[in-house]
């Protein structure tokens, strides 16, 4: 099975009408999105996907920023796609960010950073599983849909 990472579009990006731009990046890099919603995280799910940072001095904001608004959850498949897709959003701060990643084009601050994407293989497989229940995971339509294609 290819790797599948967690990406969500921060309140903040959707807030600046960025989800179209954001999606299209990665289509267009190849990856295909197989889990998509929106929704307003509840202060439990913000503490459960940030659960790392709980102590750290910036983490009642970060839950505070989390739950302010819907954000754009969504799992994208493809090979290397949790490295690969942490590249394309750059680095945390947008100060450090490479030219051309979503985070320098679209952020100014550390705080408020427009995307979250899964680290690690690890967290990937947790946050996954925080946002999407199995069954909201389309992974298997292309094959579908050439059954349809092949059947007349
Ligand atoms: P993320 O988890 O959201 O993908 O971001 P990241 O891995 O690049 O950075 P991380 O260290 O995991 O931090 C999580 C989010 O917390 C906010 N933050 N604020 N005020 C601060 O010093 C500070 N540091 C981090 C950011 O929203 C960051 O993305
Ligand atoms: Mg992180």
């Amino acid at each position: 099975m290819a790797e599948r990472t967690f990406i969500a579009i921060k309140p903040d990006g959707v807030k600046r009408n960025l989800i179209g731009r954001i999606i299209t990046k990665f289509e267009e890099k190849g990856y295909k999105i197989i889990g998509l919603k929106m929704l307003i995280p509840t202060t439990e799910i913000a503490e459960k996907h940030y659960e790392e940072h709980k102590g750290k001095p910036f983490y009642p904001r970060l839950i505070k920023y989390i739950t302010s608004g819907p954000i754009v959850a969504m799992v994208l498949e493809g090979e290397n796609v949790i490295a690969e897709s942490r590249k394309m959003m750059g680095a945390t701060k947008p100060e450090e960010a490479q030219p051309g990643t979503i985070r320098f084009e679209y952020a100014i601050t550390k705080e408020y950073n427009i995307i979250h994407g899964s680290d690690s293989p690890e967290s990937a497989e947790r946050e996954i599983n925080i946002y999407f229940k199995k069954e909201e995971l389309c992974s298997d339509w292309t094959t579908m849909l050439e059954m349809i294609t092949n059947e007349g």
